[in-house]
């Protein structure tokens, strides 16, 4: 049984609340499987950030990582907590432009940014675009003569420092896709490229060592070396680095297992870090800038599912299937990310069994949870998947045409449907019939 859910997460009736929402009540209303979030977790998240910085006095940005959820409705949120966003497709910034969000409060990332999403960037001027590689250099630069326009641009560093995690969700080791290598002297030549390029305002550089990282090492190793990255510049070429971006990927807990730190207390470090780092290397201190995605959404979300079918394998296991599975949450499938989920009517009840839970997709790597711990069940039970906030509806998928799920949003208590269900006819509403 998790310890997640304590007394206090429950109403008269026994049921889970989330944001003060009746769970039961909630899959009554809106049907499963459905994504909820407790917007009360989100904004405290962000606030949690903010307050670090202000606490230790520093210019700062704290930018959502929008592809770990993002929806009008998100993007109207940390507008409201005047939080910066990371963008890293047209479709992103399209998204977020349509919510009301400010292009200038926008950074632009990706590493392989086509032409048509660094012209629409120029267009609706975001704030800055985080260059990735010397043929986006170029890219930018025929656009900005084209365009007759200038822009702000960071640079984004391997600063050759991996983070212990999941290997596919690792980015900041000298060996990957991203970013200007340090240790070659790639970033260097970036550097001298952008500052002969009197249309590109450099504000800073920037790293992100990985995902869901539980160590302070990496992000202080990579805070040390971009600091020191800044004074090489300062004394080589008298350039003044203003921003240092320090990127996302703050651990959080999903399983009882997980003891991360608080993700502020990553940033606190950081800040620190920083802050010791260019009094003794002797340069300006630069604003902070963070991303954090996973840690503002990620234990704010819920998944609620319908349990169906059982399937027990005398003296194997036994199978639970419920109404979603990959196609709402592939994580498990794609990185064994592990969670844990409880009954929405009694959360509290003692378990009597450990099964799969198991998805309805055609594959028999559908699991959601192996061995979850689970009171008796029966057809009809809502059981809710804890902290799928992050990186579950953003990559979730149609596969075998199921249509994706509602998102609510609740807080104080209120519902409110932020993102309608798919229906069948938005599955084929991109078709055109054979001629
Ligand atoms: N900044 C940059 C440049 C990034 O590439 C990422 C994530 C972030 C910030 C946000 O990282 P976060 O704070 O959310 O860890 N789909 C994977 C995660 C991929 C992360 C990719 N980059 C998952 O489900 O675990």
């Amino acid at each position: 049984m998790t310890k997640q859910v304590t007394n206090e997460n429950i109403n008269d009736k026994g049921h889970l609340l989330i944001g003060g929402c009746d769970a039961v009540d909630l899959a009554n209303q809106f049907g499963t499987p459905l994504v909820v979030y407790d917007v009360a977790k989100i904004r405290s998240q962000i606030r949690k950030f903010k307050a670090v910085f202000e606490q230790s006095n520093v210019d700062y940005a704290v930018c959502y990582a929008s592809k770990a959820f993002a929806n009008t409705a998100m993007y109207q949120l940390v507008n409201q907590e005047q939080g910066h966003i990371d963008v890293v497709s047209g479709g992103e910034m399209q998204m977020a432009l349509h919510a009301g969000f400010p292009a200038s409060k926008m950074s632009f990332h990706g590493n392989n940014k086509s032409s048509d999403e660094l012209k629409m960037a120029l267009e609706k001027h975001v704030g800055v675009i985080m260059l990735d590689n010397f043929h986006e250099i170029n890219l930018l630069g025929n656009l900005l003569n084209d365009m007759n326009t200038t822009c702000d641009v960071m640079l984004r560093i391997t600063p050759g420092i991996s983070a212990h995690t999941h290997e596919f969700i690792q980015t900041g080791q000298t060996d990957s896709k991203f970013g200007f290598d340090l240790e070659s002297g790639q970033a260097e030549q970036a550097f001298k490229k952008v500052k002969a390029n009197e249309r590109m305002n450099l504000l800073g550089i920037h790293a992100h060592i990985g995902s869901q990282v539980f160590e302070l090492k990496g992000f202080e190793m990579a805070a040390s070396k971009l600091v020191d990255l800044a004074a090489e510049w300062k004394q080589k070429f008298d350039y003044e680095t203003k921003v240092i971006n320090v990127g996302g990927g703050f651990g959080i807990r999903y399983t009882d297992e997980d003891e991360p730190l608080k993700p502020e207390a990553f940033v606190k470090n950081i800040v620190e870090t920083i802050k010791a780092r260019t009094k003794a290397t002797g340069i300006k201190m630069p604003a902070v800038w963070i991303e954090p995605g996973r840690s503002i959404v990620g234990n704010a979300g819920y998944n609620l599912y319908r349990i169906g079918s059982r399937k027990d394998v005398p003296g194997i296991k036994s199978y639970v299937s419920v109404d979603g599975g990959m196609g709402d949450n592939i994580r498990p499938m794609l990185y064994d990310a592990e969670y844990e989920a409880v009954m929405a009517d009694q959360p509290l009840r003692k378990p009597i069994e450990n099964v799969h839970l198991v998805g309805k997709y055609c594959e028999s790597g559908d699991v959601l949870i192996k061995d979850q711990p689970l009171p008796e069940t029966k057809p009809g039970d809502v059981i809710v998947m804890l902290d799928t906030g992050a990186y579950g509806y953003s990559m979730a998928s149609n596969y075998n045409l199921n249509p994706k799920p509602a998102i609510v949003f609740v807080e104080n208590g209120k519902p409110q449907i932020v993102t309608r269900r798919q229906n069948y006819d938005d599955l084929y509403e991109l078709d055109n019939p054979l001629n």
